[in-house]
């Protein structure tokens, strides 16, 4: 099948790219000509586990291309996925412009039946509003349909969710795309779920909000723990093993960041809201996260006392592990709230150190340290911020050696802390 994917981002690029790589001929359109540049030459503007032998495998065996040109990827394509990003607007609503701009340049080059396909986390109805552009627009009235197939991938393992996802949801307003979308899945087991467009664009919200509400439930939970004497982790296994609630996104912590789950939580809201249902269910979600960071921080201050010329060393910046995604990250607020008390940061990531530099302020606050186990020389702390799993590795003799004091704020408890304290550490994890 020929693919054009529109929007080059995490989304676009490892839909594209896997695509090829289930045999499809896959044209990435993408309006920023320094990405399209990088992609063309070889390089990958983002880290994701897999890109970097895929791409180039599917680039060499002709599968995978990169053009700046919508019209190039059109007249190449018989399904057009649109994968271009929905940011928030100040009100917590969704910047829909992208989407539209691009359902208008895909109507200008429709020249035969095409199908188009929203990938990119939209409210309900958007896919009825691109049908009625793309129709508006498309002066030859050429045929075509809109799908709505919502991405389920989590950076960091969107490879990995893309070829063995739960589900591929297939939302449609008549079953004449239906074959050609179940064609290209084809090579992918996984159960087709064929829905009208508003509840495949409900399905992408609706999942995303409730594993936040899962997240924020077990960070809630937390919370009585550290009040009771109980061990949050004990608790996340002893509930998760119910087959109805399942252990995975039970994991408390500093709560949830990213480009996604805040975002899509806000947008939920909004869209609720304009629909007429006061949604207080997901409210208190998003209260919850921002106490559980107010906490952690209030944890580090109870204990350092005064904060100003304090030496912090952070391990972590990136919002979660195996990506050097930034953008909301937890990580990167506990740094901002630390260097706001006026202390100053060690700090080290494994892969998102240079995309930390662009958003932490520059100067001689934050040192970025190229060796993890070096971070805590003449700290007078140790924070875990990301839930990297080469942290449990850290040299905690060479690290207890070279500070002032050994004290570790285990954002993501990764630690034994019973085990901590016998290795002479002060250890201070979340709802243990
Ligand atoms: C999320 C969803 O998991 C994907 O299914 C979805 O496709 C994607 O959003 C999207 O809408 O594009 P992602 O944001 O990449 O994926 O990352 P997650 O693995 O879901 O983690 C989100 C945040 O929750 C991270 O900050 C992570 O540290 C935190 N988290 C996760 C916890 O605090 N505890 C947990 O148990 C799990």
């Amino acid at each position: 099948m020929n693919i054009a994917i529109i929007g080059t981002g995490y989304v676009g690029l490892v839909t594209g790219t896997c695509f090829a790589e289930i045999g499809h001929h896959v044209i990435c359109v993408d309006n920023d000509p320094e990405k399209v540049r990088t992609l063309q030459s070889g390089g990958i503007p983002i880290y994701e586990p897999g890109l970097e032998e895929l791409v180039p495998r599917n680039v060499a065996a002709g599968r995978l291309r990169f053009t700046g040109s919508v019209a190039e990827g059109v007249e190449h394509a018989d399904v057009i996925f649109i994968a271009v990003p929905t940011p928030p607007l100040p009100d917590g609503s969704v910047d829909l412009s992208f989407i539209e701009g691009v359902a208008r340049e895909i109507a200008a080059c429709l020249t035969s039946y095409k199908i188009v396909v929203d990938k990119s986390t939209v409210p309900v109805k958007t896919g009825e509003k691109v049908a009625e552009t793309i129709r508006r627009y498309n002066r030859a009235k050429v045929e075509f349909d809109v799908v709505s197939n919502p991405e389920f991938l989590r950076e960091g393992s969107a490879v990995e969710d893309f070829m063995h996802p739960d589900r591929i949801v297939i939302g449609v307003s008549s079953p004449r795309p239906v074959p050609r979308m179940r064609e290209i899945y084809a090579p992918i087991d996984a159960p087709v779920l064929v829905t009208d467009i508003n509840s495949a664009e409900l399905i992408k919200h609706a999942a995303n909000s409730f594993l936040a509400l899962k997240i924020s439930y077990i960070n809630a939970i937390s919370v009585i723990c550290e009040a009771s004497g109980a061990d949050v982790q004990e608790v996340a296994n002893g509930i998760g093993l119910d087959k109805r609630i399942g252990r995975r996104f039970l994991d408390a912590g500093l709560g949830f960041g990213g480009s996604c789950f805040p975002k899509d939580l806000s947008a939920f809201i909004k869209i609720a809201e304009q629909l007429g249902y006061d949604f207080g269910l997901l409210k208190q979600v998003q209260l919850i996260n921002a106490q559980q960071m107010d906490r952690f921080l209030r944890k580090i201050t109870d204990t350092l006392w005064v904060l100003k010329d304090k030496r912090i060393g952070v391990l972590g910046l990136a919002f979660k592990q195996n990506t050097d995604d930034v953008r909301l990250s937890p990580a990167i607020e506990v740094c901002q709230r630390l260097l706001r008390e006026g202390a100053r940061l060690r700090v080290y990531d494994p892969r998102a150190m240079e995309k930390a530099k662009a958003v932490l302020p520059p100067g001689p606050t934050v040192e970025y340290v190229p060796e993890r186990d070096a971070v805590a020389e003449g700290c007078d702390a140790l924070v875990i911020a990301t839930e990297w799993p080469e942290f449990k590795q850290l040299d905690l003799e060479r690290a207890r050696r070279t500070m002032t004091h050994p004290i570790l704020f285990d954002g993501r408890n990764l630690f034994d802390p019973r085990e901590m304290e016998r290795l002479g550490w002060v250890y201070k994890s979340v709802g243990r």
